[in-house]
């Protein structure tokens, strides 16, 4: 590669990054977001993300589970321009149906930003989420959110921080008041005050100060709140943990950073420090030892399938993370598990509802392919080598229900159904030992069986009838001479699409019993 081209990719790899926004239901992931784009000028109206949560997908009429509840199942990505910066947000749909898609949507990310409601603190889905993220050890960036409404004391989120989700934190700035009181924010690095003007939305003014103890910062804020604002940063200083960037990138120390994004009320602050923070594009752990962005030539992998994004079109979309090299249109690659070069071209990219053709992209970005059925989770394409990237993860499944075909005739297109839904990481599919067999399906996320049954019937034109069961744990059992007859009680042993054994467990009790009784069997949660 000629040497200019190779600069060119180390730019494009600096300026770039790709995070996603970790959060529960309504603690105002759409407001940041459409936040963060209206600074990129990537829209010009604040609204517009709002309206296409409302409104997602209204072309895909596969979708109408979308329609009717309003939310998004699938998850796209957000591209814009910030001073010099190239932003890719992943989004993941933040509904408590989310599915294993959001999970393996995080493997493309370089870093997260967790966004917690500050009444609410630490929430269920936040906590999932985060701990997929922790597995991979990426940095994560902390958006209290709401300053504007009365919520907990900051120092409370952040021992609720540290106690539930075991990451040490470290404020970034501090609220000066809260809720009505609200009346700035005090950033620790920069030495300033964002002052809060709730009436004036977006006009952001911001002065510097000497530190925390300046004068000027009595006068906005009276007394009262100047010294609360001294007791809390006094005590910060010395009990706090200091700023540590090494430990910040290696996930074991969060940046927290306090706001409104309502109100766009520390919002510009909290990109600019994070963009200086977050890591471009980083190395991925391939077959053959890790593959750095800068490598010359290109690669990437699969981390997603959406069918159907357009109804005219029987059409499969396959989401590529670039990790290396550079991407352009109607290069040939190797499609390394089939074993071939294929020509990619008709790359897309997403931005809010409109599919834009891409001529180039670079390590970090993702670009959407055509599909023909030709693509699977975890298939990795590189340039002229066979890199093959580490598998994805599969995660463990928390809902499962049995399946049956409600007419025996469409046995043939309820296989297909099945082993194509499978393939696109939609469900993950059991079968039941014992005398019957029985088809189970696995989820992370009630929609997903609802999204598995409409497909079925509107794909491949098999009505089936799901059962709950009653389970809620799997794992994978790994020993020799395992005695599947202990698994009986609260329990049942099932083989995978691989034929490995995975117990069920209805209850954590059960689960824990049977760890106790067979120490020496191992219970994986995810396939080994
Ligand atoms: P989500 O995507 O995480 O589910 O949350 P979303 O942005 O939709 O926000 C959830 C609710 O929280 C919205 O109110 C939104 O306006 C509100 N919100 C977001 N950020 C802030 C903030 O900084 N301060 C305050 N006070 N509220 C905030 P809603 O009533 O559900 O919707 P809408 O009627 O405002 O559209």
């Amino acid at each position: 590669m000629k040497s200019d081209v190779l600069e060119e990719l180390r730019t494009e790899v600096t300026r770039r990054r790709t995070f996603a926004i970790i959060s529960h239901p309504d603690a105002g992931k759409t407001t940041l977001t459409e936040k963060l784009l209206l600074y990129g000028g990537a829209i010009r109206e604040a609204g517009s993300v709002k309206a296409r949560k409302a409104n997602r997908h209204v072309t895909s009429d596969w979708m109408e589970i979308e329609k009717q509840r309003g939310i998004s199942v699938t998850s796209s990505v957000l591209q814009f321009d910030y001073k010099g910066h190239r932003v890719n947000i992943l989004d993941t749909p933040g509904h408590q149906d989310f599915s294993e898609d959001t999970y393996r949507t995080l493997t493309a990310a370089d870093s997260a930003v967790m966004l917690i409601d500050a009444a609410k603190g630490v929430e269920a889905q936040t906590i999932k989420l985060f701990q997929v993220c922790a597995k991979r050890g990426i940095p994560i960036f902390t958006f209290i959110n709401k300053l504007d409404r009365d919520g907990r004391n900051p120092f409370d989120l952040m021992e609720e921080i540290e106690r539930v989700l075991g990451i040490r934190s470290v404020p970034m700035n501090w609220p000066i008041g809260m809720g009505r009181e609200l009346c700035g924010i005090y950033d620790r690095m920069k030495r300033q005050v964002e002052r809060f003007r709730g009436e004036v939305h977006g006009e952001i003014e911001v002065h510097q100060v000497e530190d925390y103890r300046d004068a000027s910062i009595r006068e906005m804020a009276g007394d009262y709140l100047y010294d609360q604002l001294c007791q809390d940063l006094e005590l910060l200083d010395v009990a706090g943990d200091p700023f540590d960037l090494e430990k910040v990138r290696r996930g074991e120390l969060t940046p927290v950073f306090f706001g409104s994004a309502l109100n766009n009320f520390g919002v510009q602050t909290f990109l600019e420090h994070f963009l200086e923070l977050a890591p471009s594009p980083t190395p991925r752990k391939s077959r053959t030892g890790e593959v750095d962005p800068l490598s010359p030539r290109f690669s990437g992998y699969i981390f997603k399938i959406q069918a159907n994004m357009n109804p005219a079109h029987r059409d499969r979309v396959a989401f590529l993370r670039i990790v290396s090299g550079r991407f352009e249109r109607g290069m040939t690659v190797r499609h390394v598990r089939a074993g071939r070069e294929i020509k990619l071209s008709q790359p897309q990219q997403f931005l809010a509802q409109d599919r834009d053709i891409i001529e180039r992209a670079y390590p970090g970005d993702i670009v959407g392919l055509f599909d023909p059925g030709i693509f699977r989770i975890g298939d990795s394409l590189a340039e002229k080598e066979d890199i093959e990237f580490d598998e994805l993860p599969t995660f463990s499944p928390e809902l499962f229900a049995k399946v049956t075909v409600k007419n025996a005739m469409k046995h043939k297109q309820y296989q297909k159904g099945i082993d194509q839904l499978t393939e696109e990481g939609t469900v993950q599919v059991f079968r039941s030992t014992g005398g019957f067999d029985e088809t189970i399906l696995g989820v992370v996320g009630q929609l997903q069986f609802e999204v598995f049954e409409y497909r079925m019937k509107h794909e491949y034109g098999v009505d089936i009838e799901l059962q709950r069961m009653p389970y809620q744990f799997a794992r994978w059992l790994v020993g020799d001479n395992i005695d599947f007859s202990k698994f009986r009680i609260n329990s049942t042993v099932v083989r995978d699409k691989k034929d490995r054994p995975v117990a069920l467990f209805e209850s954590e009790y059960a689960l824990r019993t049977a760890i106790e009784k067979n120490p020496d069997v191992k219970f994986l949660e995810t396939a080994p």
